[in-house]
C-alpha cells in the first residue's frame, strides 16, 4: 500500500505552556506518541523515534513523516495588539476531516448555535466564492455573509458578519470574521484537529483576536461552548468517515467549501478518515 501523504503533515499535539513534568501521552493517527516539555520539547514515539517539531501558535506540532513544507503561515499571529487565545483541547469522537468540514459549514450555524451565530428566520447562506488557490495549495471561501444575532463575545447586538474560511492542511482550518471592536480587521479564529485515529480527534481551537475588554475565560468559555454545540452533531454524523466522491452528495450553494474542500482532499489522497465512494 502506498504511503498515506497525510503522514507527512504537521499536527497539534499539546499547548506548549501546558505540557506536565510528565509529558502529554498521546498518539497521532494511531501511533502513541508522548510529548516531553523542557528545551528544546520533544515528541517521541513508543520506539524511542524522535519526531520533528515546530512550536507555532501556542502549540506543539509534530509529524509521523517528513514534511516537504514548514507549518502554514497565520500572519495575524505575529500583529501588534491582538490577543492570542489558546482555548485548549476538546475531544470529539468523529473523523478528523468530519470535525473540519463541520467548521466550514456556516447553514448549521441557526440550527446548532441558535441565537448565538444564527438565528431564525436568518437561515438563508447568500452567494459567496470558494476556490483552491494553486499556488498557495490551500482551499479558500470568501465573501462569505451571514446574519449573526451574537456574533463575538464583545458583539452586543445582531450584525451581518462577513467571513472568510481557509484550509492550509487537511486536518486545520482558519476562519476570519468581522471584528467588532476594530472595523476592517478580521478576528481569526483556528480549529486545529489532531487525528487521534480515523475516528478520534482532539480538537485544539486558538484565535487571535482583537479584544481588549472581555476576560480571558469568558473568550475561552463562550468558544468551548459554541464547540461543545458542535460536537453532540459530530458524534452523531453518519457515515463516520468523510465520503470522498464529490459526486455523492448533492452540493447545494451552501456546501460549497465543503465540495472543494473534499475535492482537494481526494486530489492529495489525504483519506486518513475518509471514505472512498465508487461512482
Ligand atoms: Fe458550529
Amino acid at each position: 500500500m502506498d504511503r498515506q501523504p497525510m503522514i507527512d503533515q504537521w499536527y497539534p499535539v499539546a499547548l506548549a505552556s501546558q505540557l506536565p513534568a510528565g509529558g502529554r501521552a498521546t498518539q497521532l493517527m494511531g501511533t502513541p506518541i508522548t510529548v516531553l516539555p523542557g528545551e528544546p520539547i520533544r515528541v517521541v514515539t513508543a520506539d524511542g523515534r524522535d519526531l520533528r517539531i515546530t512550536v507555532r501558535y501556542g502549540h506543539v506540532w509534530t509529524s509521523l513523516g517528513d514534511p516537504a513544507k514548514e507549518l502554514f503561515d497565520i500572519p495575524e499571529a505575529d500583529q501588534p495588539g491582538r490577543r492570542l487565545v489558546e482555548v485548549g483541547v476538546v475531544r470529539v469522537r468523529c473523523s478528523p476531516l468530519r470535525a473540519v468540514e463541520n467548521f466550514l459549514d456556516i447553514a448549521h450555524f441557526p440550527f446548532v448555535h441558535t441565537d448565538i451565530l444564527g438565528a431564525e428566520p436568518h437561515t438563508e447562506v447568500g452567494k459567496y466564492d470558494v476556490e483552491i488557490r494553486e499556488q498557495e495549495d490551500e482551499v479558500w471561501a470568501t465573501k462569505v455573509q451571514f446574519y449573526q444575532p451574537q456574533a463575538a463575545k464583545s458583539a452586543t447586538g445582531g450584525i451581518t458578519t462577513d467571513y472568510m474560511y481557509r484550509v492550509p492542511a487537511p486536518t486545520s482550518t482558519v476562519l476570519y470574521k468581522t471584528c467588532p471592536a476594530r472595523p476592517g480587521e478580521w478576528d481569526v479564529i483556528t480549529l486545529f484537529v489532531q487525528p487521534l485515529t480515523e475516528e478520534l480527534c482532539d480538537v485544539w481551537p486558538w484565535m487571535a483576536l482583537f479584544d481588549d475588554e472581555t476576560a480571558l475565560t469568558d473568550l475561552i468559555h463562550f468558544q468551548q461552548m459554541i464547540f461543545l454545540q458542535d460536537r453532540s452533531i459530530l458524534e452523531n454524523q453518519i457515515p463516520r468517515l468523510l465520503p470522498l466522491d464529490p459526486g455523492r452528495e448533492i452540493p447545494t450553494r451552501a456546501d460549497l467549501t465543503s465540495v472543494a474542500y473534499r475535492r482537494w482532499l481526494k486530489r492529495h489522497q489525504f483519506t486518513y478518515g475518509a471514505q472512498l465512494v465508487a461512482q
